[in-house]
């Protein structure tokens, strides 16, 4: 698998993601410019799942810049909604990125379907294109149990709902640095996108070779 290094586009408009995308990559000497300041459009977002999302904003930027692109895709998957929102998460929060009014409709949706199941996960997509057409992604995930009502102010979006398996806190709870942190000891993140980072990164930045999720062209 090829290495990355230099200078790459970060595709998001998203000042929260870019910058904590940049401090996780600024320990591996990465230069992060963003799909923003080089006035890239953003594509829409057209894909079945995570991966094909991460992809078509990946691939928009590298052809657009001529440089390696970095995309996510994240949202969160109710097992008594058969996964919804999944990757409508965004959007169920409406213009007005309202998540409390999205977290009352999942309670009450969970609750209309009668199933028993309290239980969800988190997934955050990355991929990796080149501008010669190169492609990389992985997906973290993270699992865990709604709880409603929703609980602290911490983080965003659904953050306030979910309780991870292992902790009786729930995102919403926790500081950043104990959901989103990288543990020194090489021992495994607890948010999805971290999770998704680690992968990325023992594949592209760290020099171990061994397979990990999709790669290939
Ligand atoms: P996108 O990845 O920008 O398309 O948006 C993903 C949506 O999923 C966000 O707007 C949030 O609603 C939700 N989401 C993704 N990751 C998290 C998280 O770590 N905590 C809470 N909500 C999240």
């Amino acid at each position: 698998m090829r290495r990355l290094h230099g200078k790459l586009v970060i595709a998001t408009h998203n000042a929260g993601k870019l910058r904590e995308m940049r401090e996780l990559l600024t320990p591996y000497g990465i230069e992060a410019v963003s799909s923003g300041d080089l006035g890239l459009d953003e594509p829409e977002e057209t894909g079945a799942d995570f991966v094909a999302n991460a992809l078509i904003k990946a691939r928009a930027a590298a052809m657009a810049s001529g440089l390696p692109a970095l995309a996510d895709d994240s949202g969160v998957c109710v097992d008594a909604l058969d996964g919804a929102p999944g990757i409508y998460s965004a959007r169920w929060a409406g213009e007005a990125k309202d998540f409390y009014a999205a977290m009352a409709r999942m309670e009450s949706e969970v609750e209309k379907s009668g199933s028993p199941s309290r239980r969800a996960h988190f997934v955050s997509a990355l991929a990796l294109v080149w501008p010669d057409g190169e492609e990389f992604s992985v997906e973290g995930k993270v699992f865990g149990d709604l709880t409603f009502p929703p609980r602290g102010t911490a983080g965003f979006g659904y953050d306030p709902c979910f309780t991870p398996d292992g902790h009786d806190r729930t995102f919403g709870e926790m500081s950043a640095e104990e959901k989103h942190g990288i543990p020194a000891d090489g021992a495994q993140a607890l948010s999805h996108r971290a999770r998704a980072f680690q992968l990325l990164a023992k594949n592209l930045l760290e020099g171990d070779s061994s397979p990990v999720a999709n790669s290939g062209r």
